[in-house]
């Protein structure tokens, strides 16, 4: 039997699963695994602003722990947010508590791209330090590495903080098509650069946040997307590790966004596991999808959940389990302890 780090990470439920492999148990892990329902998160943030945290090793480190120690998750993500790219090459942003990303100069015009400039190595050079460290620590359990899609951080960059509809940015995108697909090139770049220097600082699987893209039809996705998303995960294809694509509401695109190169699709909770197998195809895996809020549902109502989420699963390629978006701040970490510990115990009722 091995038991060295490396072969055991290798091994782990969660990479077979992403690769389509047998594994022993249902791997599990929770977008926004790491943050605001946890009091011991809360402790550390004290005083120290959110984006200052991403670029603080130790913080990052020891915020990305504070999830797999309490739970024991299939899975560490990375604690850093989708903007911090942006603000590394110099972008004049902040992250508002209770409000999100707000941009200073929103960007609408040429003369604006040139700030999105390359990432290098030294703008992150305290983030690649702290997947480094991190890999020594997680010991078997792999890292997983992410970036924001050139949508969705157009929407931020374009409307210059959170939106509904996304009215600017599509404006943009309809009224500017060529400059549109010069920001989405120049962001696709950005995301591509920030996965990389997290893969080769150790992260053994990536997963790209295209968030609002739910806010597309089809055929918009394919023109003014599509393309872009697939360069940032055909450029980190090389890279050998799975790569997991998400987004909010993508119920009718989750074909389009398996096929712009991903290994595992993400699916929200609006979609039956079942039926989005079938739209993403036998050849990729999938990861998803219990609704949020069933975390605030009596245990029996949340494990019904659970169970049939784990058996329309067992239709995938492969099936890792989560949420279909993020742990909400108002989360009791019991009851996602209780849902870890349901799911690991599934298979061996
Ligand atoms: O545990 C994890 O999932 C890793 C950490 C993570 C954060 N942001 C930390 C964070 C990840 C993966 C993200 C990605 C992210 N950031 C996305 C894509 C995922 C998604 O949720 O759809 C988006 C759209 C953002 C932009 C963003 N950043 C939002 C909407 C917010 C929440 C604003 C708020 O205060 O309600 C943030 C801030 C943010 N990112 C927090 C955390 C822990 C909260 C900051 C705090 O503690 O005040």
């Amino acid at each position: 039997m091995t038991t060295s780090p490396s072969a055991r990470l290798a091994e782990s439920d969660f990479l077979r699963a992403c690769r389509g492999e047998p594994t022993s148990r249902t791997p599990v892990w929770f977008m926004r695994q790491a943050g605001r329902h946890l009091p011991e998160y809360l402790k550390v943030r004290e005083g120290v602003a959110m984006l200052d945290s991403c670029f603080t090793t130790d913080l990052v480190v020891e915020i990305t722990m504070q999830p797999v120690r309490r739970y024991g998750v299939d899975a560490a993500i990375f604690f850093s947010d989708i903007v911090v790219p942006l603000k590394a090459i110099g972008v004049d942003l902040d992250i508002v508590p209770g409000t999100g990303p707000v941009i200073a100069d929103p960007i609408r015009r040429r003369g604006q791209l040139d700030q999105l400039r390359r990432l290098e190595p030294d703008d992150v050079e305290s983030i690649a330090a702290a997947a480094r460290a991190l890999v020594g620590e997680l010991g078997g359990t792999p890292l997983i590495g992410f970036a924001g899609a050139p949508f969705t951080l157009a929407s931020y960059l374009v409307e210059g903080g959170p939106s509904r509809d996304h009215r600017i940015t599509k404006q943009l995108m309809y009224s500017q098509t060529g400059l549109w697909n010069d920001l989405l090139e120049r962001l696709s770049h950005l995301a591509a650069d920030f996965l990389r220097v997290q893969v080769e600082a150790g992260a053994s699987a990536v997963q790209l946040f295209d968030s609002w893209a739910g806010a597309l039809s089809p055929s918009d996705y394919e023109t003014y997307v599509a393309p872009h998303s697939r360069r940032v995960l055909e450029s980190v294809a090389d890279l050998g590790v799975p790569r997991i694509h998400f987004g909010v509401g993508t119920g009718e695109l989750l074909d389009q966004m398996g096929d712009v190169g991903a290994d595992v699709v993400g699916v929200d909770w609006r979609v039956p596991l079942d039926r989005a197998i079938e739209k993403v195809g036998p050849h990729r895996s999938v990861q998803g999808n219990l609704d949020p809020t069933l975390l605030f549902a009596p245990a029996d109502v949340l494990h019904t959940k659970a169970a049939a989420a784990i058996e329309r699963g067992r239709g995938a390629r492969g099936h890792v389990f989560n949420l279909g978006h993020g742990v909400l701040p108002q989360t009791d970490p019991d009851a996602v302890k209780g849902l870890v510990d349901f799911v690991h115990g599934y298979e061996r009722v």
